[in-house]
């Protein structure tokens, strides 16, 4: 798969990515049919499968159930090949969600983070918005996310957003913002292109509307099509679908 600059992190990362929801949390999800949380050598063989097509970006959360503790023991050896993007703010336990937007719980967060994913310091931590602290980051949340990146636990930092207005609010202080385009939904495009221009490293969830939508592959190509995005994070627990959407990106390119 190709490889794109993710902004001005200067961290080179596939075209494709691997979203990692469905390694670790199956309930209070919005996909279309409901699945059996891969196991462990299932999970394997999707990674080494992702590894040996070129994919080198994996996206993850806590809010993910045990995504990133699996990733932990998946990414064993190969930690140095692989860009993790994590999140912070929405925490998952007992299966439910709850979020935590402070200073001192995003700290904890990303320092759990960092002892479930086995690692000292991850490529990008993104705020994990709720859709309104995304419209008013507090300048506390900000200096924290700063601090964890002057100690070198983060890379680049940013911000997982659910409107328009919520990119365009964070999008000064962020390296890198995870957005959301497919067929049928195209709202952010505007705002997707101008974080393009401005430097800012563009992830986008949900190319394939989570599932619902009609026709993969032209989706994808859009989404790696258009300007400003850097990487298409597709959630697949289907060795059988990563590879066919690494051919629809590589048809594009
Ligand atoms: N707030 C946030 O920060 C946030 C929110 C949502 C998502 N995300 C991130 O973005 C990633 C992607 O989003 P998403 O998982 O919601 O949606 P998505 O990538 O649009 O779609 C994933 C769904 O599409 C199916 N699929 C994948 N490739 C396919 C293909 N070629 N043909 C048919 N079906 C296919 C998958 O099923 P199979 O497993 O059967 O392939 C899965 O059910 C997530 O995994 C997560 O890492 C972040």
């Amino acid at each position: 798969v190709i490889r794109r600059v993710l902004g001005k992190t200067g961290i080179a990362c596939s075209v494709l990515g691997l979203g990692t929801v469905k390694l670790g949390r199956n309930t209070g999800v919005k996909y279309p049919a409901g699945f059996e949380i891969p196991s462990d050598d299932e999970a394997a063989r999707l990674i080494g499968r992702a590894s040996e097509l070129g994919i080198d970006v994996i996206d993850t959360a806590p809010a993910y159930g045990t995504s990133e503790e699996r990733l932990g023991k998946l990414l064993k050896g190969e930690r140095e090949r692989w860009t993790i993007v994590t999140k912070c703010g929405e925490l998952f336990e007992d299966g439910v969600s709850r979020f935590d937007f402070s200073a001192s719980g995003v700290r904890g967060s990303v320092e759990r983070s960092l002892r479930r994913l086995e690692t000292d310091r991850v490529e990008v931590v993104l705020v994990h918005s709720d859709g309104e602290v995304e419209k008013q980051m507090g300048e506390e949340l900000w200096e924290e996310l700063a601090r964890l990146k002057r100690e070198g636990k983060v890379r680049a930092i940013g911000v997982s957003t659910k409107s328009v207005e919520g990119a365009r609010a964070c999008m000064a202080r962020s390296d890198v913002l995870m957005m959301t385009l497919n067929a049928g939904y195209l709202d952010e495009r505007e705002v997707i292109e101008e974080a393009g221009r401005r430097g800012v490293g563009v992830l986008i969830k949900k190319a394939l509307a989570s599932g619902h939508g009609k026709d993969p592959g032209a989706s994808l190509k859009m989404v790696v099509g258009t300007s400003g995005v850097t990487s298409a994070i597709v959630g697949t627990i289907s060795v059988g679908h990563l590879e066919g959407n690494c051919r629809a990106v590589e048809e594009k390119a």
